[in-house]
């Protein structure tokens, strides 16, 4: 029957997908280039996909949880996940988050993309507001909307450093969730622990005034991946509405694994509550409980992490290439992502250009910041040496054209 594809999905659905619809033509686009100039020739920027292995820790334990599986590891358990999991979790972060840290601050999540699900079903009401950092995750805005929140996006600075001024101007009755994200993605920026210390006294003064919890939440996937000095601020540590959602899809490389968890505040008020609900949400959205024999793994894992030696000589190579012929960026200094200045200031028509001789990024215009492209340096080292002088080439006829 004619006009059936029209009404096969939800409207909600059909207005989700065409807001994504520049991600699929970005990959529908790399596809059609590879089939006609062959995969090689290929420069593909696009991907947040972990180029690096799982260190060896990992095999190790892949291989001892295999050999000591028992018929009961593989059943039901916990919605929070499996007690010894979670307390040899909370017992590798306390040195970061603090003493008070338990297993049962701890619940186990399908990825940070899970973990987020997980919480926003767990305190939004509709139309709270959740504010956003520009620039921006872009998956965030579904799992907003799935949950009946509304978004508030607030600009960074510069260097893409939290700006205090403009999220204390933002902050509302409403807001129930500041979303943070270091080492960011898409920006690559590390945020100073001194903004994120400021942020947590000024979202305390916020829920004190309001008379219930403004949660300010971490998303730390890229924590292990970074290539300076400044130490990753715990908001744990520096808020009593902290909350951390991470996952080890890259930090141990598994982000196909689907394995990630969310650490509350042992000191929120309301804490028990929360837990509670984490534990419930995991299990009415469907998840029911995270991987049990990743769980198991990652147990045995203790503090390994992958080699981020090739992401930092990505990331000086590519970022000492591009800035040598002018495009202008602060230094990324995490994650394995740079997020320069389109030349030419239109992020789309630079990423159509860049596609003329084969090179894909991503417009910055998905992340909340038009004007920038999104580059990632999880590629082959061969991909970003023989990329270089088409960036350039690019450059200069993005000024004259
Ligand atoms: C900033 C950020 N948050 C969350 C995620 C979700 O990751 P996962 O669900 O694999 O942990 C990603 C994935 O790329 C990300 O870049």
């Amino acid at each position: 029957m004619t006009g059936q594809n029209d009404k096969a999905i939800s409207v909600t659905m059909k207005q989700a997908m065409e807001s994504a619809s520049w991600i699929r033509q970005m990959f529908e686009e790399g596809n059609r280039l590879r089939r006609e100039v062959g995969p090689e020739n290929v420069f593909d920027f696009t991907l947040g996909n972990p180029s690096v292995p799982p260190p060896p820790e990992f095999q190790r334990a892949l291989e001892e949880t295999a050999r000591n599986s028992t018929p009961a590891d593989h059943r039901y358990m916990t919605n929070a996940g499996r007690e010894d999991t979670r307390r040899a979790i909370a017992e590798r972060l306390r040195s970061c988050h603090g003493e008070a840290l338990q297993g049962q601050h701890v619940v186990m999540s399908c990825g940070a993309a899970g973990g987020l699900n997980v919480l926003m079903k767990s305190v939004l009401d509709r139309d709270d507001e959740v504010m956003l950092l520009k620039p921006f995750f872009p998956e965030y805005l579904f799992y907003v909307a799935n949950h009946g929140g509304k978004v508030v996006t607030v600009a960074t600075d510069a260097d893409f450093q939290p700006d205090l001024d403009a999220i204390a101007a933002a902050l509302n009755e409403r807001t129930r969730i500041v979303l943070i994200n270091t080492p960011n993605n898409p920006s690559g920026a590390v945020y100073d622990c001194a903004r994120v210390a400021a942020l947590g006294k000024l979202i305390e003064a916020h829920a004190e005034k309001l008379g219930r919890p403004v949660y300010l939440v971490m998303d730390e996937p890229y924590r292990r991946i970074r290539y300076c000095d400044e130490p990753h601020p715990s908001v744990i540590r520096l808020c009593r509405y902290g909350i951390v959602v991470t996952s080890f899809s890259k930090e141990l490389g598994l982000a196909g694994e689907r394995i990630g968890y969310v650490v509350v505040n042992p000191e929120m008020p309301g804490s028990d509550s929360l837990l509670a609900a984490l534990s419930v949400a995991t299990r009415i959205l469907g998840f029911v409980n995270a991987p049990a024999f990743m769980q198991r793994v990652l147990g045995l894992c203790g503090d390994a992490s992958v080699d981020i030696g090739e992401y930092r000589r990505h990331r000086d190579l590519l970022y000492g290439a591009l800035t040598g012929q002018g495009y202008r960026m602060p230094e990324p200094r995490g994650a394995f992502f740079m997020f320069p200045e389109a030349p030419g200031g239109d992020d789309l028509a630079f990423c159509r250009l860049l596609r003329e001789y084969n090179v894909l990024v991503v417009p910055g215009r998905g992340f909340g910041s038009p004007g920038h492209v999104r580059i990632s340096y999880a590629v082959p080292t061969r991909t970003i040496e023989r990329a270089i002088p088409l960036f350039a080439e690019a450059f200069a006829r993005a000024r004259t054209e």
